[in-house]
């Protein structure tokens, strides 16, 4: 049986308000049920995860947070693993590049993946170049972030998903996105970085997304050409009807 693909919308602080986020939900559960072969989450902010995973609940979709805290205890705004599974989540981001902008290094990054799957959440990974050179620092830099996420807690990574977005494609169009012969080259990087860190075996078992300018435009070619398990959505994520036009171009 092939693998579901997985589409990941991350909705940022696009949604305001808990009326916005249920009304979201409420159409997209309606839209995505007759849509088979594609997984779809959200990682939503943080005080919305109770709301929407409960007008989720008797829908496949998947609620999750944007970021955990790899800290505990005395530490002023954090969002703790356990927290955000209580809440109803059950998947997180970590190292999201907004949340490396604001300083988290891939020491703190490596601490978010463990508390994330620590407390039973799916850690989604998201690693990417801030700019791309000729002489190809982009790939020891992934390999990097690989690396040092995943040292010592290779038994954690079991239910790992590894999303790939280049800082300098996020946020854009569709026509900034990567083609998707670059997709390809940096997907079949990263499960080989994979291979390295955990085991043949177990990186197999690792979804590798692409995220960064996907729209409906390109979301069917990245799919299809892309050598990829799924996307990871941004702004496109917010409207309910580009994010299922998303979905749909991944299905089955
Ligand atoms: P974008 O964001 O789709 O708006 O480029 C992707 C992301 O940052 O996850």
């Amino acid at each position: 049986m092939t693998r579901k693909r997985l589409v990941i919308g991350n909705w940022k602080m696009y949604i305001e308000s808990a009326e916005s986020a249920k009304d979201f939900a409420r159409v997209l559960k309606r839209k995505v049920r007759g849509i088979s072969g594609v997984e779809v989450a959200l990682a939503v902010p943080a005080p919305f995860i109770p709301v929407v995973s409960a007008m989720l609940e008797s829908s496949a979709v998947r609620v999750g947070a944007q970021t955990v805290s790899g800290l505990s205890g005395a530490q002023t705004g954090g969002v703790s693993g356990a927290m955000v599974k209580t809440a109803g989540g059950t998947f997180a981001l970590v190292g999201h590049s907004e949340r490396r902008a604001l300083g988290e290094d891939n020491v703190a990054v490596h601490g978010q993946l463990v508390a994330a799957a620590s407390a039973g959440l799916v850690p989604v990974l998201c690693v990417g170049e801030l700019e791309r050179t000729e002489d190809g620092g982009h790939f020891s830099f992934i390999a990097e972030q690989i690396r040092s996420a995943l040292s010592g807690a290779q038994s954690l990574a079991g239910k790992l998903v590894v999303a790939y977005e280049p800082v300098w494609a996020i946020g854009k169009h569709a026509d900034s996105a990567l083609t998707s012969a670059e997709v390809r080259e940096m997907a079949i990087f990263i499960r080989k970085t994979l291979a390295d860190v955990l085991d043949r075996k177990s990186a197999l078992k690792v979804p590798v997304l692409y995220g960064g300018s996907v729209e409906p435009a390109n979301a069917a070619a990245l799919i299809a050409e892309g050598d990829i398990a799924g996307l990871l959505v941004g702004h496109a994520s917010a409207d309910v009807t580009s994010f299922v036009e998303i979905i749909s171009a991944c299905k089955k």
